[in-house]
C-alpha cells in the first residue's frame, strides 16, 4: 500500500522523532511557550542543556514572570542571546496577565509572538491545526516543491498544502525533526527522508532556495575602558536599543592613562565587534555609572563581550 507523504512522514517521526525533550511531554501551554521563544534562534542542545529548566524553577509560572522585574528575566536569559525576546516574554506575560491566550489568533497579538510561533505553542498546547514556518520548515518546503524564490506568502500556502490537519502536534514536530536532521542546510540526507518519494527538489536539493547575496558584516572598532576605583569597576545599564537593560563598561572615544589588558572579538547577527580593552584608576565620575566588586558583577546581566572583558579584569588581579 503507497503512503501520502504524510502518513509516510509520520511513519518515520514514531520511529525517529525526538519525542522525549521536555516541551513534547508536558501540556503546559507556559512551558512549551517558553520553550519556542527560546529554540527561535538557539539550538536545542543549549536550550535543554542550559536554559529550559532553569528559567522554569525561578519563573514557575506566567503569572509570577508577569510580576517578576524585567533584570531578574534578563539575568536568567545571560549567554542566550538576542535578548529581545526575553524583553517581550516578560512584556507578553505583562499583557495578558500571566494568562496564555488558547489559541494563535490572540497569542500573535502579543510581543514577540508571530505567525509561526503561534502556530507553534497552538499546535503543541491545544492541538490547534495550523502548521508552522519556521526555517527549518521553509528550507524543507523549498525543496519539496522545488521552489527557487523566497516568498513568505507562497510559502505559507504551501505550508498548508503538505500540512496535515488531523495530526498537527505530530506533524509539526516531525517538520521540525527532519529539517533538523535529514533535510539539512548543506548536506541533505534524501536516501533516509521520509518525504524523498514525492520530493520534486531531491535531484538537486541544494538549488532551492537560489542563494541569498551575502552582504559583507561589518566590523565596529571600539575602544572600552574599565574604570576602577577601591576593587569596584565603573559599569552601566544599557539604554540604547542594542543590548538594552544589559550592563555594561564604559566606551571611549580617546584612550589616554589606561593601561593595555587585552583584545576581544564579539560577533554579532548584524555586525562584528572588535574592542580593544584598558583598565584606568584615573578618576572617573559619570553620573550614569555604578561602581561594583567582581563578587557583585556576578548579579548583573552583562553581554558576551562584557563576560569576556570581566574574564580579562580576572586574569590581572
Ligand atoms: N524548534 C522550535 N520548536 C521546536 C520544538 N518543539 N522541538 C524541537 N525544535 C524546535
Amino acid at each position: 500500500m503507497k503512503l501520502t507523504p504524510q502518513q509516510s512522514l509520520l511513519h518515520w517521526y514514531k520511529t525517529h522523532g525526538r519525542h522525549d525533550l521536555p516541551w513534547r511531554t508536558t501540556d503546559n501551554p507556559y512551558h512549551i511557550y517558553i520553550s519556542e521563544i527560546m529554540l527561535q534562534q538557539t539550538q536545542v542542545k543549549t536550550v535543554l542543556e542550559r536554559f529550559y529548566f532553569p528559567f522554569l524553577e525561578r519563573f514557575p509560572t506566567l503569572s509570577e514572570l508577569a510580576e517578576s522585574h524585567q533584570d531578574d528575566v534578563l539575568k536568567m536569559w545571560e549567554g542566550l542571546g538576542y535578548y529581545t525576546r526575553a524583553k517581550n516574554l516578560h512584556h507578553a506575560a505583562r499583557q495578558c496577565g500571566g494568562n496564555l491566550p488558547n489559541n494563535a489568533h490572540e497569542l500573535m497579538k502579543l510581543s514577540g509572538i508571530g505567525r509561526s510561533t503561534a502556530h507553534a505553542i497552538a499546535a503543541f498546547a491545544y492541538r490547534e491545526s495550523l502548521p508552522i514556518l519556521d526555517a527549518n520548515v521553509k528550507r524543507i518546503l523549498h525543496r519539496y516543491f522545488a521552489l527557487l524564490k523566497r516568498d513568505e506568502k507562497k510559502l505559507w500556502e504551501y505550508a498548508y498544502t503538505l500540512f496535515d490537519s488531523k495530526h498537527p502536534f505530530e506533524y509539526n514536530q516531525a517538520m521540525m525533526d527532519l529539517g533538523a536532521t535529514v533535510c539539512l542546510a548543506r548536506k541533505p540526507l534524501c536516501a533516509v527522508c521520509p518525504l524523498e518519494a514525492t520530493c520534486q527538489g531531491k535531484s538537486e536539493p541544494l538549488t532551492y532556495p537560489e542563494a541569498k547575496i551575502k552582504l559583507q558584516k561589518p566590523v565596529r572598532n571600539r575602544s572600552i575602558i574599565i574604570h576602577k576605583r577601591d576593587n569596584r569597576y565603573a559599569l552601566t545599564q544599557r539604554t540604547e536599543r542594542f543590548l538594552h537593560g544589559l550592563w555594561g563598561f564604559f566606551e571611549a572615544v580617546e584612550v589616554a592613562n589606561a593601561t593595555p589588558l587585552g583584545h576581544i572579538t564579539q560577533h554579532y547577527s548584524h555586525f562584528t565587534l572588535e574592542a580593544d580593552l584598558y583598565l584606568s584608576e584615573e578618576s572617573f565620575d559619570n553620573e550614569r555609572y555604578e561602581w561594583f566588586t567582581l563578587e557583585e558583577i556576578k548579579d548583573l546581566s552583562l553581554s558576551c563581550a562584557d563576560h569576556k572583558a570581566v574574564a580579562l579584569i580576572k586574569q590581572t588581579v
